[in-house]
């Protein structure tokens, strides 16, 4: 039996304990127990379920993942079996996880995310939910994300939704220029959203140069691994300064986490928590490995909780 993590990393995520600040991202681990013949989930933070929509969708048709030079490329179409078939075969299942699992909700209507909100606040294993207004491999998958107004109407919507469970928003990186990323994220917070997620793949392409076709079917996907890193440790830096920070608002850093030092970029530059996703691909124990490291950090810093070390980057001046 491994030891539990250190207590140090310890966090309260608006209201929620975690033992990490370790998550599994979503779409990466089933919809929670997927990684539990390789991964020890007693010693991770959370894991956030695979998106689930209203209606069962297939999703779209091979090719969907692509692995490039500097991460990998993906266009699933949120493949799920929809709410009703989530309610009754997985549902059920969640409370033996042995972490806390984290709802995930997409659409591409507020009345169908409202609806899967309505739905999953009703199980108590699920005590938050994660808003993911920021798919790019679905019709309208990102519209929520990149449009402030629309945004806040969507996140008023389903918090009115969830008398039990909490709101986390998870935002799309191509927010950039008007309206800003800092416009979208306080959309997202004056709305009702208790924590923000940043942030989901990056519009991409691959084309086989053999056939001249794209390789993917759905033609474009979203990138992530290593190549998102750094835009993802920026935004989470902007999100932090330009708004969260003053709003008492966690931020959940998301994009290239493939080892310790990445971990502790997001966390210096404002996040609370940090989720892992590409990575587990190539090595699904990958969160422990993260969770030592990310202890032995916390000594050199001299600091007696990870959260004193949340948005401490140094700037110049
Ligand atoms: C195969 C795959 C499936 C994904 N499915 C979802 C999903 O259902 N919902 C969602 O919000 N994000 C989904 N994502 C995005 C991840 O949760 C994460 O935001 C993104 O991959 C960036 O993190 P990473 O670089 O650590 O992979 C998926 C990513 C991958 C690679």
């Amino acid at each position: 039996m491994a030891r539990e993590p250190d207590p140090r990393l310890s966090i309260d995520l608006a209201g929620l304990r975690l033992k990490s600040p370790v998550i599994l991202a979503a779409g990466t681990a089933g919809f929670s127990d997927e990684l539990t013949d390789v991964l020890d989930l007693s010693h991770i933070g959370a894991v956030v379920s695979k998106s689930i929509t209203k209606e069962p969708r297939e999703g779209n048709q091979t090719w969907r993942i692509l692995p490039s030079k500097v991460g990998m490329l993906n266009a699933i179409g949120l493949a799920n079996p929809g709410i009703e078939r989530f309610m009754s075969e997985i549902a059920p299942r969640l409370a033996d996880t042995p972490t806390v699992v984290i709802g995930s909700i997409a659409g591409t209507s507020i009345a169908d995310y409202a609806e899967v909100a309505r739905h999953m606040d009703t199980v108590d294993a699920i005590p938050a939910v994660e808003l993911n207004v920021s798919c790019p491999n679905v019709h309208g998958g990102t519209e929520f994300g990149t449009d402030p107004v629309a945004l806040a109407d969507l996140v008023t919507a389903v918090r009115d939704e969830l008398k039990h469970t909490k709101l986390f928003v998870k935002l799309s990186p191509i927010a950039v220029g008007q309206p800003s990323m800092v416009d979208v994220a306080q959309a997202a917070i004056e709305a009702g959203a208790e924590a923000l997620t940043i942030a989901n793949t990056v519009p991409a392409m691959g084309i086989d140069v053999r056939t001249r076709r794209p390789v993917l079917s759905n033609v474009t996907g979203g990138l992530s691994g290593p190549a998102v890193h750094p835009i993802a440790v920026r935004l989470v830096h902007t999100v932090y300064q330009g708004i969260a920070h003053k709003a008492n608002v966690p931020i959940i850093g998301v994009g290239g986490v493939t080892a310790w030092d990445d971990a502790a970029e997001m966390v210096l530059a404002g996040a609370s928590a940090f989720q892992i996703g590409s990575a587990l691909f190539a090595d699904p124990k990958i969160p422990v490995k993260i969770t030592k490291h990310i202890s032995r950090w916390l000594n050199t810093h001299r600091v007696d909780s990870i959260k004193d070390l949340v948005g401490q980057v140094i700037l110049p001046g």
